[in-house]
C-alpha cells in the first residue's frame, strides 16, 4: 500500500478548493439557471473566492440544445454567474460531459493560462416527455443503432446478455448492484432515491429491456454540481488543505457496439484507467473509494472489471456477497454517493458530482456515508456505451 506522502504528482499541479452539488431528482420548480447559481456560488463560497477570481468556466452539458433549444452555454452561464470577461466553454461528451469539462479545466490550469477556474455540470431532463428524452439520449449512439430503434437500456441489455452468457452472471448478480447503491443513496441527503430496496424488489420490478428491469436502470433526473480548481501556486497561499487531482485521463472507442471487438469490456475505460494509474504512480489497490459509472447495473460489473478492481468474471460473486458496500472491509467502497443508480443521473452533472462526492469523502465530511480513513479516490465516467471514458484520481 502506497502512503499519501509517497504518491508522486508528475506533471499535475491542480487543486480542488471548492465543491458543491444540488440534490438530484425531479426538480420541477427549478430552472437550469437556478441550479447553476446554487452550485457555483456554493463552490465559490467553499473556496473563499469571488466571481472576479474565476479566469474560465467549463460547462458540462449534453441535452440543453436538443431539449431546451439553448446552446452557447459557456457565455450563457458566464453572464448568469457574473464572470464578466472570463473565458467560457461548453463541453459535450454524452454522459461523460461533466468529467470532460473537468479534464479540460485541469489542462487549462496546467497550461499556465488560468490560475483559478470553475467547472459546472448541469442537466434538466424531467421537464420533457420521456420519449423525447430517450431520443435525445440516443444522440450519443451510432447512426446504425438509432436506425435500428435502439435505446440505451436496450444497448446495455445486450451487454448484460453477453456477460451472462460468457461468465454465468445472473439476474441476482445485477440486482445486487442496485441493492448496494440504493442503500448508499439512502445515506446521502443529495440523492434522488432515499429508500433502500431489496433484491426481490429489483427482480420483480417491471422489465425495461430484458434482462434489465426498472430498478436496474439509472433514472431521468435534474441536477447540477460544481467545482473550483486552482494552481498549486495559488493554493500555497491558502490555509485550507487542498484535494489534489493526481491524474485526469480520457480515452475513446467506437460509438456503436457493432464495431467493438469485445462486448464484455469497455476498452476506453481500461485505457483511461491504465494511464491514470501510471500518471498517479499507484495501483488500484491504493484506492479507498470509487465513484463509477453505473448507468445500468451491468455497467458497474463491467467497470469493476475494466478498472482492474477484480478479474473478468469475478465482480459478480463479490457483489453478491456484499463486497464494495460501506462498512464491509477489506474491499474498496464503490459508489458511496449511491451512484447514478441511486443518487440520480442528470447527464452533464454526473461526472462533476462524482468528484464532489470524492472531495467530501477525502475531507472526511461525508457524514453517514463516510468511508473511514479515505485518502485516495477514483472517479470513472462513461459517455454512451463506452465511446468515451474519463478517469480522475484524487488524493488528500
Ligand atoms: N430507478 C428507480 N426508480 C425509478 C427509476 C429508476 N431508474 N425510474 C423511475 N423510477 C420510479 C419513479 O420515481 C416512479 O416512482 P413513483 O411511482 O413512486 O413516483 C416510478 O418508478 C415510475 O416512474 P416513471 O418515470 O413512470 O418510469 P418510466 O417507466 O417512465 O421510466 C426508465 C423508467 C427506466 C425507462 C427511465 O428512468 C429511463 O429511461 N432510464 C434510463 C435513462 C438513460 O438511458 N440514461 C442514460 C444512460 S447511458
Amino acid at each position: 500500500m502506497t502512503t499519501n506522502s509517497e504518491i508522486s504528482l508528475p506533471g499535475m499541479k491542480v487543486s480542488i478548493i471548492g465543491a458543491s452539488t444540488t440534490t438530484f431528482g425531479e426538480l420541477w420548480d427549478v430552472s437550469p439557471r437556478a441550479l447553476a447559481r446554487e452550485v457555483v456560488i456554493g463552490a465559490m463560497k467553499d473556496a473563499g473566492i469571488m466571481p472576479q477570481d474565476i479566469g474560465a468556466l467549463f460547462v458540462g452539458n449534453m441535452l440543453s440544445g436538443m431539449l431546451g433549444s439553448q446552446e452557447h452555454l459557456g457565455a450563457f452561464f458566464a453572464e448568469e454567474l457574473g464572470f464578466h470577461g472570463a473565458a467560457a466553454f461548453k463541453i459535450e461528451g454524452a454522459c461523460a460531459s461533466g468529467s470532460l469539462a473537468l479534464h479540460n479545466a485541469v489542462n487549462a490550469i496546467i497550461s499556465g493560462q488560468y490560475e483559478t477556474v470553475a467547472v459546472l455540470g448541469v442537466e434538466k431532463m424531467t421537464d420533457h416527455r420521456p420519449e423525447d428524452v430517450a431520443t435525445a439520449l440516443m444522440g450519443a449512439g451510432s447512426s446504425q443503432e438509432r436506425a435500428a430503434g435502439c435505446t440505451f437500456p436496450g444497448l446495455y441489455a445486450i451487454l448484460a446478455r453477453v456477460h451472462m452468457q460468457e461468465y454465468g452472471t445472473t439476474r441476482e448478480d445485477l440486482a445486487a448492484v442496485a441493492v448496494k447503491n440504493h442503500f448508499h443513496a439512502s445515506l446521502n441527503p443529495h440523492s434522488q432515491f432515499k429508500k433502500p430496496i431489496t433484491m426481490e424488489a429489483v427482480l420483480r420490478s417491471h422489465a425495461v429491456a430484458d434482462p434489465l428491469t426498472l430498478l436496474d436502470c439509472s433514472p431521468i433526473s435534474d441536477g447540477a454540481a460544481a467545482l473550483v480548481l486552482t494552481s498549486d501556486k495559488r493554493q500555497a497561499t491558502r490555509d485550507k488543505k487542498p484535494i489534489s487531482i493526481i491524474a485526469s485521463c480520457v480515452s475513446t472507442d467506437s460509438l456503436g457496439l457493432a464495431q467493438r471487438d469485445s462486448l464484455t469490456e469497455l476498452k476506453a475505460t481500461k485505457d483511461a484507467a491504465t494511464r491514470a494509474y501510471k500518471i498517479a504512480a499507484l495501483s488500484v489497490k491504493d484506492i479507498d473509494l470509487i465513484e463509477l459509472h453505473d448507468c445500468f447495473t451491468i455497467a458497474e460489473l463491467l467497470a469493476l472489471e475494466d478498472l482492474g478492481v477484480t478479474k473478468k468474471g469475478d465482480a459478480a460473486g463479490l457483489l453478491r456477497r456484499g463486497a464494495f458496500t460501506l462498512g464491509r472491509a477489506p474491499h474498496v467502497v464503490v459508489n458511496p454517493s449511491g451512484g447514478l443508480k441511486g443518487c440520480g443521473h442528470p447527464i452533464g452533472a454526473t461526472g462533476v458530482k462524482q468528484v464532489v462526492e470524492i472531495v467530501e469523502q477525502l475531507r472526511g465530511a461525508a457524514g453517514a456515508r463516510q468511508v473511514s480513513g479515505a485518502r485516495v479516490g477514483l472517479a470513472h465516467n462513461v459517455g454512451g456505451t463506452g465511446a468515451t471514458a474519463v478517469v480522475h484520481i484524487l488524493a488528500r
